[in-house]
């Protein structure tokens, strides 16, 4: 693992739009593993900006998502697909056909989760993953549990994770408390993996996944056993490795 202390959220955002932006460059069919929530927000506005200014563009790069709320549609406001779209895909190039993310509304779930594993192996793996992390040390929607889940699966989401995006929703009872994820070994697959993170409600999980042992009770933890990991956290997330 490569551990990148930066200043604060700014500096996290645009190294890492910096860092997406070589790999477009320099394989512009590249596939991108893709995070919602607040973290990746910033890299997705400096991605925009560099492709508005003519930097990068998106018309070769196939986008998978980790993961989308299972029952929700694409369309809803809380969905994990429309969030792509606000914060990136409408303002880029990206074709449509290239755009991956799990059907929330999928019937047969099993089914749904089959496709999605056949889609990465069909695009040929993902090249560079970006990450966020949970507090429960969650990658993904892979919750802390007894082993590591392989493939794309139904997670029922844990408390923690239920509480913390409960920002997003008008309240907590709106929360799904389940969703599609992206398993380990799909996330282990990528041939390089950059996770971010901001905050001191990070600091505890960013501690343990460096420092701790390689524990399904810790999911991220399992990126020690990764060859290239990039850890691009600000001072404050950081705090606790400097101890
Ligand atoms: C979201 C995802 C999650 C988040 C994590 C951190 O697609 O896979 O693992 O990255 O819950 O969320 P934020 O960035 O909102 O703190």
């Amino acid at each position: 693992m490569r551990i990148e202390i930066v200043k604060d959220y700014e500096a996290m955002s645009k190294r890492a739009a910096y860092i997406i932006a070589s790999q477009i460059v320099i394989k512009p069919d590249c596939v991108l593993g893709l995070p919602t929530g607040s973290t990746p927000m910033g890299v997705y506005g400096e991605l925009v900006k560099m492709y508005q200014e003519g930097i990068i563009s998106f018309s070769q790069v196939t986008a998978i998502n980790l993961d989308e709320y299972y029952g929700l549609d694409k369309d809803n406001e809380q969905s994990y697909n429309f969030f792509m779209r606000e914060h990136l895909f409408k303002h880029v190039d990206i074709k449509e056909e290239n755009i991956h993310v799990p059907d929330g509304k999928a019937v047969d779930v099993e089914a749904e989760c089959r496709r999605y594993d056949n889609i990465i192996k069909k695009v040929g793996g993902i090249d560079l993953q970006l990450l966020g992390i949970g507090v429960n040390g969650h990658i993904g929607f892979n919750e802390p549990g007894e082993y590591f889940e392989p493939l794309t699966h139904l997670v029922e989401l844990a408390e923690e994770t239920i509480k913390a995006n409960s920002r997003f929703f008008p309240s907590i009872e709106d929360v799904p408390t389940r969703a599609i994820s992206i398993g380990i070994k799909g996330i282990l697959g990528a041939k390089k993996i950059l996770l971010m993170a901001n905050g001191e409600k990070k600091a505890e999980a960013i501690y343990q996944m460096i420092k701790g042992k390689v524990t399904p009770q810790l999911p991220a933890s399992v990126l020690q056993l990764h060859p290239d990991v990039i850890v691009l956290i600000d001072e404050r997330a950081a705090a606790l490795l400097r101890e």
